[in-house]
């Protein structure tokens, strides 16, 4: 599915802007430390904030997104020569080994397709060295999150935003539909140019049981489900091992 927020190349150039807290990835720059790990792929990179993260730790790291806009934006950032940058899906993968595989931001959760889903299994566990981890979080179902988006409106999430270079953005979201596993919610963006760009989202939500079984299906070791200390009780974070 094509998600507007990642691949219109105006949007993705707020995405960072409009959600500039990234304390998420602070649990995943410290189990990168955990793990020892030296070399990186970040599957569903995105704007490469967390590639970047690790590159300028000294970390090798590779991104890969379908997003094309969303990996330019990244590819224009400072100390983005550091990163491999490559287009597509873990399907798309050239031959390497790394030490962890990492999936942020619920990006599991875009990856709605059951095709694409076993495709980014299977590209994960090929792209890993034999004792290297798979680290990412999905929503947790039981939360029903769900049902506080159901409270979403223009009157209740609209935002202004006067971004640096960009000028003033008016935001509102709300839900569209909830027919589960998939939820889809709509994004409204006004620029101060007049133009308005509306992003589709869908989210497909795994109960853990169904992640637990598809990874090992496709030959990992589920050693851990941790939460996310920046969302206790919301999200589950799978920490994989390539045996
Ligand atoms: C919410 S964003 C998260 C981006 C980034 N990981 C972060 O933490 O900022 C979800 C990302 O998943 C990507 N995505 C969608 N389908 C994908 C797929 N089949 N494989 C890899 N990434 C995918 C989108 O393009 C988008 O960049």
């Amino acid at each position: 599915m094509n998600d507007a927020n990642y691949g219109h190349p105006r949007l993705a150039a707020i995405y960072d802007p409009l959600d500039p807290d990234r304390s998420d990835l602070d649990a995943y720059v410290a189990m990168a430390e955990e793990f020892g790990a030296r070399s990186v792929l970040d599957v569903g990179c995105g704007t490469g904030v967390l590639a970047l993260l690790l590159a300028a730790r000294g970390l090798t790291v590779t991104g890969i997104d379908p997003a094309r806009a969303s990996v330019d934006v990244a590819r224009g950032k400072p100390g983005a020569e550091r990163v491999r940058w490559l287009d597509g899906d873990a399907g798309d993968l050239p031959p390497m080994r790394v030490d962890l595989v990492t999936m942020t931001g619920n990006a599991a959760q875009a990856i709605v397709d059951p095709h694409d889903w076993h495709t980014t299994l299977r590209g994960a566990y090929a792209a890993l060295s034999p004792g290297g981890r798979f680290v990412f979080e999905t929503r947790d179902p039981a939360r029903r999150v769900w049902d506080d988006w159901a409270g979403w409106s223009r009157a209740t999430t609209r935002r202004v935003t006067d971004l640096p270079g960009v000028g003033r953005v008016e935001t509102w979201a709300e839900l569209t539909g909830v027919s589960l596993p998939f939820v889809s919610f709509r994004g409204v963006h006004v620029f101060a140019d007049g133009e308005v760009l509306v992003s589709e989202s869908t989210l497909r939500f795994r109960e853990r049981a169904e992640v637990e079984r598809d990874l090992r299906e496709h030959g990992l070791v589920v050693d851990e489900v941790r939460e996310a200390p920046d969302r206790p009780g919301h999200e589950l974070v799978f920490v994989a091992r390539r045996p």
